[in-house]
């Protein structure tokens, strides 16, 4: 467990050099602030954004908790650099490095959790579930992004061509993760990029090798699980 969380801290920081936070924020942009404008935050919450990046969704959430606070955490210490160097003068923002199984936050603190393109990454899910389900306030909601899930046939070509291993589930198996870890899923759904497909733009992806292939990889949307936190603990 500890050499796969080396191994994805370093592929991450890689990723932070070679400038991809910024590509992801672009890539990630419309199904995360679709999933943001789904949890309807009041404003005087605190949100954790789990496996951050660069911190891109952390500020925009923050836009919307004045009384509040945006948490961020990701494993890659150079996401977070990054991220702090993005979010200075903002009073609302805090940023961790973390694995997402061992937070640094104290039980039932927090009341929403996102996790955009990240969940698939973790080296064991259950342990993790276990962690958000320890600092979630009582009825607490974690909203579970990704683009990589077995209903999604292009996507089950990344696995292979990825140089850190990832978990490939489907919609089914991503509802019995959280049930497991004793939240109930209030929903599931998938999130479509709202954004106009330009062919001229295109180039063939990872499992998407004609315009066509892309159209339809990106018409199947990310897919979206809430979970919720349903008892008080002592
Ligand atoms: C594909 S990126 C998505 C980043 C960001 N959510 C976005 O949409 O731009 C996945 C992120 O998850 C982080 N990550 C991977 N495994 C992690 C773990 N075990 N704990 C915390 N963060 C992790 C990576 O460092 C990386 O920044």
């Amino acid at each position: 467990m500890e050499d796969r969380k080396a191994q994805l801290r370093e592929e991450f920081n890689e990723w932070a050099d070679a400038g991809r936070g910024e590509g992801m924020r672009k890539g990630h942009w419309d199904m995360t602030v679709q999933t943001i404008e789904k949890m309807e935050l009041a404003g005087d919450e605190t949100v954790l954004d789990l496996g951050c990046g660069n911190g891109w969704a952390v500020r925009e959430m923050a836009k919307l908790l004045p009384d509040g606070k945006a948490l961020g955490i990701d494993i890659s210490e150079k996401m977070i650099e990054e991220a702090r160097e993005k979010s200075e003068n903002t009073d609302n923002i805090e940023f961790y490095v973390a694995s997402a199984d061992e937070l640094p936050f104290d039980d039932n603190s927090v009341h929403h959790i996102l996790s955009a393109e990240s969940f698939y990454y973790y080296p064991e899910l259950e342990p993790v579930v276990e962690e958000l389900h320890r600092i979630l306030t009582s009825g607490g909601t974690v909203w579970c992004l990704v683009d990589l899930y077995k209903e999604n046939r292009y996507s089950m070509t990344w696995p292979e061509k990825l140089d850190v291993p990832v978990h490939a589930l489907g919609e089914p198996e991503y509802r019995e993760v959280f049930e497991q870890g004793g939240f109930k899923i209030t929903g599931q759904e998938r999130v479509v990029d709202r954004r106009p497909i330009d062919e001229e733009r295109f180039k063939p992806g990872w499992g998407t090798p004609t315009f066509k292939d892309y159209k339809e990889y990106k018409s199947l949307g990310s897919l979206l699980t809430v979970a919720r936190k349903t008892f008080s603990e002592s």
